[in-house]
Order: C-alpha cells, then structure tokens, then sequence
C-alpha cells in the first residue's frame, strides 16, 4: 500500500514538473510577438465588425465578438514578468507596476465583447454601442498601458 502510494505521489511529481516546463516553453520573443499579433486581429476584427454594423449584418459580426472576447483572455497570460522589453513592444512599465488593473481592464474588455454581441440585437444606435462596449475599452487601456505611437 505504502508502495503504491509512494509511486502515485512520484507520477504525480513527474507530471506537475513536465507540465509546468510545458506551460513555460515560449520564449520571450514568442511572447511579444504573440500578444502584439493578437492585439493585430483584434483591431482588424474590430474594423470588420463596424463594417458589417453599418450593413446591419448581426449574425456575422457576433462570431467576431466572440473571437476578441476570446483573444483577451488568452492576452491575460502574455505579460509575465519576464516580457517587459525587446522586440519593439509597445507595453509600458506601467503594466507590471498595476497588474491588478491592467488584468482587470483586459476582463472587462473581454466581457464587453460578449455584451456587445447580446446588445446589438435590440440597440437602437449601433454606433453607439459599438463605441461604449467596444472601442472604449482600447482607449482605456492604450491611455495607460501602451506607448504612444
Ligand atoms: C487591457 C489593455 C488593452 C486593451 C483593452 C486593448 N489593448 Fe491594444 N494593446 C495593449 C498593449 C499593452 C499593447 C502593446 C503590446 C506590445 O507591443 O507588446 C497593445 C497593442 C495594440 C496594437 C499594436 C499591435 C502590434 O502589432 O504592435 C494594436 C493594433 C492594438 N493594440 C489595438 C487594439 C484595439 C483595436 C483594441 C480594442 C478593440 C485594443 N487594442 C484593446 C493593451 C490593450
């Protein structure tokens, strides 16, 4: 029994230390470029889903919302401690002096997307809303967070 406890206890070493190498793999360039070509497709989503608004399209701009909803969660992982300069990013200091916020703006940037898909099926103004849940949010954290440009 004790045995086979101490085997279990071994797997399960071996398992968390190869996972955590795992999770680590991506080198800091990986990182950079990763999140800058993340924060690339949103923008170009963005656009897209304006042009469809102005055509009334609803049902194919949802799937985009979707997708920049789903690329800020994945962004929440993109600014370890390690990945503050090089590659020409464009990330501020700043970032890592308020992590709190900075993650906080980034859920909220991400829940408004899901908003945004829910509110453009009665909105009156899609403009507006566009600007309120959407196009807000980038300039909330850019104002911050990000490098002039
Ligand atoms: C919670 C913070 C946050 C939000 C929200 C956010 N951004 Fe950014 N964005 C950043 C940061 C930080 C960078 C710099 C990343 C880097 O260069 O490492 C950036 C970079 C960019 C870039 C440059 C990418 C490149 O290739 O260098 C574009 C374009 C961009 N954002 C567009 C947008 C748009 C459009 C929105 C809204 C739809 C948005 N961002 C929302 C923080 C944010």
């Amino acid at each position: 029994m004790i045995q086979k406890i101490k085997i279990i206890k071994t797997l399960i070493f071996i398992f968390s230390i190869s996972f955590s190498f795992s999770a680590n793999a991506m080198t800091v360039e990986e990182i950079i470029k990763g999140r800058k070509a993340m924060f690339s497709e949103n923008y170009q989503n963005a656009k897209k889903i304006s042009i469809l608004l102005k055509s009334k399209r609803i049902e194919e701009a949802k799937p985009l919302m979707k997708k920049i909803s789903d690329n800020y969660i994945k962004l929440l992982d993109y600014f370890p401690e390690n990945a503050k300069e090089g590659f020409k990013t464009g990330a501020l200091p700043s970032i890592w002096e308020n992590k709190d916020e900075f993650n906080a703006l980034m859920k909220k940037a991400s829940d408004d997307m899901i908003k945004l898909a829910k509110a453009i099926e009665t909105a009156e103004d899609l403009r507006a809303v566009q600007k309120e849940l959407m196009w807000s949010n980038c300039t909330a954290c850019h104002s911050r967070f990000r490098a002039p440009h």
